[in-house]
């Protein structure tokens, strides 16, 4: 997940965020420090690894099983992952590397590393208490979610140049806009595969309850990838979202989004915000 977060007054609060922020570097990284993971966090790894490995096959994208596959080689199902070993397959596919953090990020720290091709990758494991649903995205959900889609040239590239985009977006007060464009593709983004949809986003693909959802459910609104209609709209971050948007293909979002959205953003200052589960008359149904 990504929500966009005011880190001032949160880090090192008792209502703060969870990950340690006490001995990061000046760029928010941290070591793994491996050894800290208990029995009882490598057995909370394998049982949310076995049972989200079941669901993705037909619902996850073709490159994300593909990933899976070499990911697998580390035998990624049988504990949590170590970077340096992720980060060398990582630096062979895509140039990418992941960069272990705390938690969530202030904006421009997240997107400096983007610009850079790092990913910034939570280091702490959810509690067995909150095996199902956790608020802040933690080490499954980044490994499992996110990291396989990494090994896309295209989402790597789009990646890059998002943070690039996102260093740019906070000058022209941009971010609220390039936040919804993060949420609608990166996290719960849909891809058309054989004309049926395939997630591609890491919170459906971290998720079991919304990889169904969002994948076949008939109620579940799923309308083609139109960038303005994602930038307008509000999104739900403690529920199952309410509109997907299905690209056609990784390259498809490439290009769509390479334009300058400098006037892109005054634009969208005039136009209304939609709601999470708006339908307008102009969504171009994106089918099951
Ligand atoms: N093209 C955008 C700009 O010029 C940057 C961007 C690229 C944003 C890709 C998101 C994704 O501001
Ligand atoms: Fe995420």
């Amino acid at each position: 997940m990504r929500e966009p977060v005011d880190l001032t007054g949160r880090v090192g609060h008792s209502k703060g965020l969870r990950g340690d922020y006490s001995r990061m570097r000046a760029d928010y990284t941290v070591d793994q420090d491996y050894a800290t993971y208990t029995e009882v966090h490598q057995r909370t790894w394998r049982q949310l690894y076995a049972r989200q490995r079941e669901l993705v096959p037909g619902r996850a994208c073709a490159a994300y099983l593909k990933a899976l596959d070499v990911l697998e080689t580390l035998d990624y199902g049988r504990a949590i992952p170590r970077f340096d070993d992720v980060n060398t397959k990582l630096r062979e596919a895509t140039r990418w590397e992941l960069a272990p953090v705390p938690g969530l990020l202030p904006d421009d720290v997240f997107f400096a590393h983007l610009a850079q091709r790092r990913f910034p990758t939570t280091v702490w494991i959810r509690e067995p208490e909150e095996f199902d649903y956790i608020v802040e995205p933690d080490v499954f959900h980044d490994f499992f979610g996110h990291v396989p889609m990494i090994f896309d040239p295209q989402i790597a590239d789009y990646l890059q140049a998002y943070g690039e985009g996102g260093l740019k977006a906070a000058r022209l007060g941009g971010l609220k806009y390039l936040a919804r464009l993060y949420w609608y593709t990166i996290e719960f983004g849909l891809v058309r595969e054989g004309g049926e949809p395939r997630a591609y986003g890491a919170g459906i693909l971290s998720s079991p309850a919304e990889l169904r959802h969002a994948v076949e459910a008939e109620g579940s609104h799923r309308v083609a990838f139109d960038l303005i209609r994602a930038m307008q709209t509000r999104y739900l971050i403690d529920d199952f979202q309410k509109t997907y948007f299905v690209i056609d293909s990784f390259a498809q979002l490439f290009e769509e989004t390479a334009p300058d959205f400098s006037l892109l953003y005054r634009a969208l200052e005039r136009l209304p915000e939609l709601e999470a589960d708006a339908h307008l008359p102009t969504d171009r149904d994106a089918g099951r």
